[in-house]
């Protein structure tokens, strides 16, 4: 390239929109966020795409199973509604809705870790997990060290309803354990005062919000639970 075409590539750099330059600048200071659950079918998808909605992050699910059903990545398109492109595909993708590794066993595949590459993007990723922080993804790996890999702050999708002080402070522990940033909890259907309580007081950890129980879950009706039950500030 001649010095007079690497000048000009970087005059064309510099045209770009200040706004949109500030926002870039914003976003790659601030760290993607993994959500994981103390179990599955606990709310982590909803919980994603309220951040993707209310934050304006795309999502990536490394690793998916069930996908002969629908896909969560499918789900957070259609409830953040958000166009595909601010989503990426998954590395490890199979069809049976079983733990990962025991879909990846029956596909004669093995899921290794050191493999996974966050997608290419200088946007903000929103990171589901699969299950809970002990599933299984091989023989001798949980999703816990998919999480230590990507190393991110992590937020934990917990049921309000009873047996949920167990299962949050097991997870909480777990993910201390592994020496991960734990923003905090975030409490899934209807409200119960005495387990939020108990979770940051045993827990000694965040509640950073609540998902009500939606009859319809839509980008307004997201979007809206994250400015009412959401702690903003925990999210930068
Ligand atoms: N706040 C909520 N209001 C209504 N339905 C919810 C809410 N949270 C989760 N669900 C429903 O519960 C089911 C499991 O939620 P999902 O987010 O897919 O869990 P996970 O990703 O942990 O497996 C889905 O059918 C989802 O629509
Ligand atoms: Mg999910």
């Amino acid at each position: 390239m001649t010095a007079r075409s690497s000048r000009n590539k970087r005059n064309t750099r510099g045209h770009r929109p200040r706004l949109q330059e500030a926002k870039n600048k914003r976003e790659m200071n601030m760290p993607d966020l993994f959500v994981t659950g103390t179990d599955t079918g606990i709310g982590k998808t909803v919980l994603s795409a309220l951040l993707v909605a209310a934050l304006d992050l795309d999502y990536w699910k490394p690793i998916q199973t069930g996908a002969s059903e629908v896909t969560d990545r499918q789900t957070v398109i259609m409830c953040a509604g958000i166009p595909a492109e601010r989503t990426h595909p998954e590395q490890y993708i199979f069809d049976p809705p079983v733990s990962p590794h025991l879909a990846a066993e029956l596909k004669g595949v093995e899921i290794e870790i050191e493999r996974i590459r966050r997608p290419l993007t200088s946007r903000r990723l929103v990171i589901e997990g699969a299950g809970g922080v002990l599933t299984p993804v091989s023989d001798d790996e949980f999703m816990l060290d998919l999480m230590r890999h990507i190393g991110v702050p992590v937020i934990v999708a917990a049921r309000s309803a009873l047996g949920t002080i167990n299962h949050t402070l097991l997870t909480v522990a777990a993910i201390r354990n592994a020496a991960l940033d734990l923003r905090g909890v975030v409490m899934i259907g209807k409200e119960n005062k005495d387990n939020h309580r108990s979770i940051e007081r045993y827990g000694r950890v965040p509640v950073i919000g609540s998902i009500p129980w939606l009859d319809n879950i839509n980008r307004g009706a997201l979007r809206s639970a994250f400015t009412q039950y959401f702690d903003a500030s925990a999210f930068a």
